[in-house]
């Protein structure tokens, strides 16, 4: 195939950035779509050319690193991580349009990368739980119910690729948080902090910068891990519990 690849190029945060128009032939539908990059970027390394700086690292879509906004859409046309995107979803003659993901707590920090690192302040602030290190316990030394050892493993399978924010009107994050919520909320071990890790990483999420829910749910449409929207119901249904708890403490 030939195709046009019109690209995001920002030299640096503070610099202004633009779209740049590259031509790109002898694409096979077999590539994924992070290696017809990677084929442009050696193209432009040999002309003596800045390649094009995009996050990636597993390419097997589990570690979340990567993720560009396609044609308008966080990760492409599939509802996949864009490393596991293929280029057999476009036809010869395409036009696709390649954006950073847009979200005021995300900056550009050059071309297709942002900085994420206000997830891991998320984290930092509720995601983990307490309980003592050491040999691991015998498997069933506390039972869970099946249908909440489902839930929190869905929901643990989040990756932290920001679609969400991305895919977002309001730019908020969460889809990301509820997922982590609801992962330690529903097991016996993540008790003890259910209260202050909802307090925190609301707390968190709001002082970045990501916007409020108003439930529009394009977040759920482009997660590649089709995490539901019912983590944010139950994000909700904690924070409310946490919040009267609080005041039922302080009367
Ligand atoms: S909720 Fe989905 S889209 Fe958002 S960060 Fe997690 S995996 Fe990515
Ligand atoms: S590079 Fe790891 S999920 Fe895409």
């Amino acid at each position: 195939m030939k195709i046009t690849v019109r690209v995001w190029r920002q030299p640096n945060a503070q610099a202004e950035g633009r779209m740049v128009s590259y031509d790109v032939d002898e694409v096979s539908t077999d590539m994924s779509f992070l290696e017809m990059l990677d084929v442009l970027n050696e193209r432009l390394t040999l002309r003596g050319e800045d390649p094009i700086a995009f996050d990636s690292d597993c390419r097997e879509g589990i570690c979340g690193m990567c993720g560009v906004v396609i044609n308008g859409e966080a990760h492409g046309p599939v509802q996949t991580t864009t490393c596991q995107l293929q280029m057999r979803s476009f036809s010869d003659g395409d036009v696709i349009d390649i954006e950073p993901w847009r979200a005021d707590a995300f900056p550009v920090v050059k071309d297709l990368v942002v900085d994420r690192s206000a997830f891991d302040r998320i984290i930092q602030s509720g995601g983990y739980i307490s309980a003592p290190t050491g040999a691991a316990p015998d498997s069933h030394a506390m039972p869970i119910p099946k249908d909440d050892a489902d839930t929190a493993f869905d929901a643990a399978t989040c990756i932290g690729c920001g679609a969400c924010v991305a895919a977002c009107p309001n730019g908020s994050a969460m889809l990301f948080t509820g997922a982590k919520i609801t992962h330690l909320g529903l097991m016996p071990q993540g008790q003890p902090e259910r209260d202050s890790r909802v307090i925190g990483m609301v707390s968190a999420h709001d002082e970045e910068g990501f916007g409020g829910c108003t439930n529009i749910g394009e977040c759920a449409a482009v997660c590649p891990k089709e995490i539901p929207l019912q983590v944010i119901s139950r994000l909700n249904r904690d924070m409310l519990h946490a919040l009267s708890r609080c005041s039922n403490v302080s009367d």
